[in-house]
Order: structure tokens, then sequence, then C-alpha cells
């Protein structure tokens, strides 16, 4: 089997949590609207998964609602606000040119309806300024999304101090922390988070499932109508063995994420080393020490990321050129052009993203098989 390097795109699903959802596709199949036993069972499997997910982050459980993904998630975050603030006559949202295409494609469809969206630029490095974030908020501003850290290079913004901000002046404030989940502490009262994006999948959670926290001070409107389930904010019959995985896989990464955190940044330290020992001419893309440690985007100049990528699966290792959603077009990244990275720093970018099961062994073998690429193609 190829080594996995592309934990980033998704994870396999525990064993735990496969097990966890097996009876909820037959022996406990009840619809949790339902008030007779079956439903009943079902129901509070539900609850307690919900307990967990808003345990996590510090928040209640009427605080989460499931959607099918952290690209739900958002779209509800991003249109449901919006709509909400037109009432107070606030048409105004701030998002980064380098959020995930869920936040910037909805941002989009929110500037055909009349909204007015400011997108704030990053330094090379991937990061907002609070200073440009200040001068570009005015009395029409309703939301702030900036992404927790990036998907493609990893980078972490400044999440307390936009959350702290926002609090000040009372503007709402979203981050979609679909890489950071699992890997970071978060806690929304602390960091002052109004509006907060999780997706199952990146945490060894099954596909097709996630959850927006929304604070208890905001209401959003709903997207989708038919249903009194999650509240009525998100109708329709929930994905019950999906929401079980998804609370079995909260439950395990809170307990392992020390030891995942530390093993990490320990794989992606020595990535980086054995790519130095064997003298790669290669560039790292993002900050050097606030990033997520099981993203490493890298650019081995001279050499474009397609080509690199059929000669990495050709010879056994699976990663990416930049988000799961980008690569397989050949769209340069909009994270990378935003950060100005020279041309042949975008176009040679690559990115390496670890798991827990990543071994030492398999990022030796994949620095040599590298080395050996770019030494066949500078035939
Ligand atoms: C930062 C970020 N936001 C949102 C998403 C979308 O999540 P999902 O795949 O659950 O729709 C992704 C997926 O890669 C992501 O990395």
């Amino acid at each position: 089997m190829p080594i996995y390097l592309d934990h980033a795109a998704t994870t396999s699903v525990l064993p735990e949590v496969k097990e966890a959802m097996l009876p909820f596709f037959d022996e406990k199949f009840g619809n949790p609207s339902s008030i007779h036993h079956y439903g009943r069972v079902v129901r509070t499997a539900m609850d307690e998964a919900r307990q967990k997910s808003a345990q996590e982050i510090n928040a209640e459980p009427r605080q989460i609602f499931f959607t099918s993904g952290g690209t739900e998630a958002d779209n509800l975050a991003l249109l449901g606000t919006a709509l909400r603030m037109k009432e107070h006559s606030k048409d105004h949202i701030i998002i980064t040119a380098i959020e995930h295409h869920a936040v910037l494609d909805a941002c989009h469809y929110l500037e055909r309806c009349g909204f007015r969206v400011t997108y704030l630029p990053v330094d090379t490095e991937g990061k907002v300024d609070i200073d440009q974030l200040k001068n570009a908020l005015n009395r029409k501003t309703a939301l702030i999304s900036v992404m927790y850290g990036n998907n493609e290079v990893g980078t972490i913004q400044p999440i307390k101090k936009i959350g702290e901000l926002a609090k000040e002046i009372g503007v709402l404030f979203h981050t979609d922390a679909v890489q950071a989940f699992g890997v970071e502490r978060i806690d929304v009262d602390e960091l002052m988070i109004d509006l907060l994006t999780l997706s199952s999948h990146k945490i060894g959670g099954p596909k097709g499932v996630g959850a927006l926290y929304v604070s208890e001070s905001h209401s959003i409107l709903p997207r989708m109508f038919g249903g009194s389930q999650e509240r009525r904010k998100r109708p329709g019959t929930e994905n019950v063995p999906g929401i079980l995985g998804f609370g079995k896989a909260v439950e395990i990464s809170s307990k392992r994420r020390n030891d995942h955190l530390m093993h990490m940044k320990e794989i992606r330290q020595r990535f980086i080393e054995e790519l130095h020992n064997r003298k790669i001419r290669f560039v790292i893309n993002g900050h050097p020490h606030d990033v997520l440690p099981h993203i490493c985007n890298i650019s081995f100049i001279g050499i474009d990321s397609e080509t690199m990528l059929i000669n990495l699966d050709l010879n056994g290792i699976a990663c990416s050129s930049g988000s799961a959603c980008t690569s397989g077009s050949l769209e340069r990244s909009h994270v990378l052009e935003a950060m100005n990275l020279p041309g042949e720093v975008i176009d040679s970018a690559i990115r390496f993203s670890f798991g827990y099961q990543t071994t030492f062994d398999e990022i030796v073998k994949a620095a040599k098989v590298i080395e050996k690429i770019i030494h066949q193609l500078s035939k």
C-alpha cells in the first residue's frame, strides 16, 4: 500500500468509531424524532454525541448543530448570519483571502445578493494583520470570518486577538476550525468565538458529517426548511450513524490529542531534517512557528507540482498539491497567491500532511523517494 501523507484531505475511520457506528445501521435503526422505543434509543445516543462535541469546545449541547460536514457548516455560518444581520441593516462581511472555498464561495454568492465583502490580505507566511482587520471594520460590519489554521500551509491565525477585537466592537466572529480541531485545544468562551465550524472526517470520523457551534447570544437563520430537527436550523432526518461516529471520534481525539500533537510535531521536524540531510533544494511555505503540526507545505523549486505528484504517486507516496478540492484542477492555489509568493514557489508546492499513524520509517522512505525523483528529473 502507498504511504499516505494526505491526512489533511481525509483520515481513515478509527476502528472504535466504526464499531460504535455499526449498530445504528440495523438493530438501532430508529428515527430520532419517533417517540417510541426505537426513536428514543437513537435520540439518547445522539444526545451523547452532541454532549461530547460541546464539551470538547467548552460549549453547551444546545449550541451544537450537526451538518453534513465542514462545507455545510461554513455555508450555514456565513449565509445564516448574513441574512440575520441584514434584519439589523448590517451588510458587510470581512474574511481573509486564504479561506477555504466553502467560505470564499459563500461570500461570492453573498456579494451577488448585495452584501459587501472585504477580503483581507495575508503576509508571505499566511498571517492576517490585526491592524488591517481594524481598518476594514465599519458600522455596517456584521461578521468577521477568519479560519483557525489554513488547510494548505497550516498557518495558525491570532484567533484570541480577533475574538477579543470582535467582542469589543460588537461584531460576530466565525472561525473554520476544520483543520485545527483535534490538534489544537479550542475553547469557544476563552477565544470569544461566536460561530465555529467542525468536520468529522479529519479526526478519524466518517465523511459527510460535521457541526456548527453557535453562541447563545446569536441566532442564525436556517438555509433549509421542512422539519424541527437541529432546532429548525438544519432540518431533515439526521445522519445518525455519522453523528454517532463523529461523537466517538471527538471522544478519542480529545483523549489522545496531546500524544498526537507531540507525535506529529516530531514527524514534521524529522521529515524536514531528512530532506535537509539529503541536500534537497526546497522551501517551506507557511508560518515557521504558528503552524498546524500535521501540515507541511514544501516547494521543490524547478519541479512543477503536477510532475512531482505523479512521480510521488508512481513511487508509492500519496500526497497533494493543495487542498483536496483544488488539486485535480489546474488552478493555482489561491492561498499561495494571496501569500504573494514567487511563481516558481507556487507552481512547485506540495502539501504533505501527517496523521498519528504516520511512522518515522514512512517519513524516511518518503524523503528517499523525493531525493530519487529529483535526481531522475534533473538528468
Ligand atoms: C479548512 C477547511 N474547511 C472546510 C472544509 C470542508 O469540510 P468537509 O470536507 O467536511 O465538507 C475543509 C476540507 O478540506 C477544510 O480543510
